[in-house]
């Protein structure tokens, strides 16, 4: 990494901030879709699996709605887009077999190879989940929507766009509203993506974060 990155990263992480509020436009946002759409593509997830769907929410009454149960953050109606982050109710190995099939394809693994690791997954990952020590599918799949929830608001952050991660929202009324249950999902975090409103505050706080003291245990 050269000087110029490392400044350039630096620059990124402290102008990067929680927004409160957007600056609310009416904007034609397929450049800004195609490139979140990319870099959620691209998040890396444990096996591969990409066992989650990113619900775009285009539909103003639905945001709407959807701010009523977000504890009446503006954020879920003002900002240029908004994502629920979405994982399975119905984990099981056919998104084994599913994801081994796309592997297959991608990578031209022959039959016999991609059976063998479909059954070694099925029987580690799903039956037993003993290769992983897993004790709860919905939790484990959680933590793969919040790893792509941050890979999005870093790259964002590197692009100059804004964002806030929206984690006070209620599951069951958001599945609801967005006809969740029946493709059998359930709804986990949002975001919120746009650009700052001049008079948010915000922006201009101090970040608060402990020291690398704090923060780093070297062993
Ligand atoms: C997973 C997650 C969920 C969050 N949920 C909310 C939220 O619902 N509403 C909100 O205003 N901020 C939310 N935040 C913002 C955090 O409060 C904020 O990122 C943190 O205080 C650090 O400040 P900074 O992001 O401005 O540097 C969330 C952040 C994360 C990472």
């Amino acid at each position: 990494m050269n000087k110029t990155e490392k400044q350039n990263l630096s620059d990124a992480l402290n102008w990067r901030y929680a927004v409160k509020k957007f600056e609310k436009r009416e904007i034609n946002t397929e450049e800004l879709e195609n490139t979140v759409k990319e870099i959620l593509q691209q998040t890396p997830t444990s096996f591969w699996l990409q066992a989650y769907k990113f619900v775009i929410v285009k539909d103003e009454e639905t945001r709407k709605e959807l701010q009523k149960f977000s504890w009446d953050q503006t954020q879920v109606t003002d900002a240029d887009m908004y994502i629920v982050f979405t994982v399975p109710t119905n984990f099981d190995v056919t998104f084994i077999e599913k994801h081994m099939k796309n592997m297959q394809n991608i990578r031209g693994l022959d039959d016999r190879v991609t059976h063998a690791i479909t059954d070694y997954m099925a029987n580690k990952v799903i039956e037993t989940g003993e290769e992983i020590w897993i004790t709860n599918y919905e939790d484990w799949l959680a933590k793969q929507a919040y790893i792509a929830l941050w890979n999005l608001m870093t790259w964002l952050a590197l692009l100059d766009v804004d964002t806030c991660a929206i984690e006070w929202l209620l599951p069951k009324e958001y599945d609801r509203i967005l006809n969740l249950e029946e493709k059998q999902l359930t709804s986990k975090v949002a975001i919120a993506i746009g650009k700052r409103h001049p008079d948010d505050k915000y922006q201009n706080f101090k970040k608060v974060r402990f020291s690398p003291d704090e923060l780093f245990l070297e062993i």
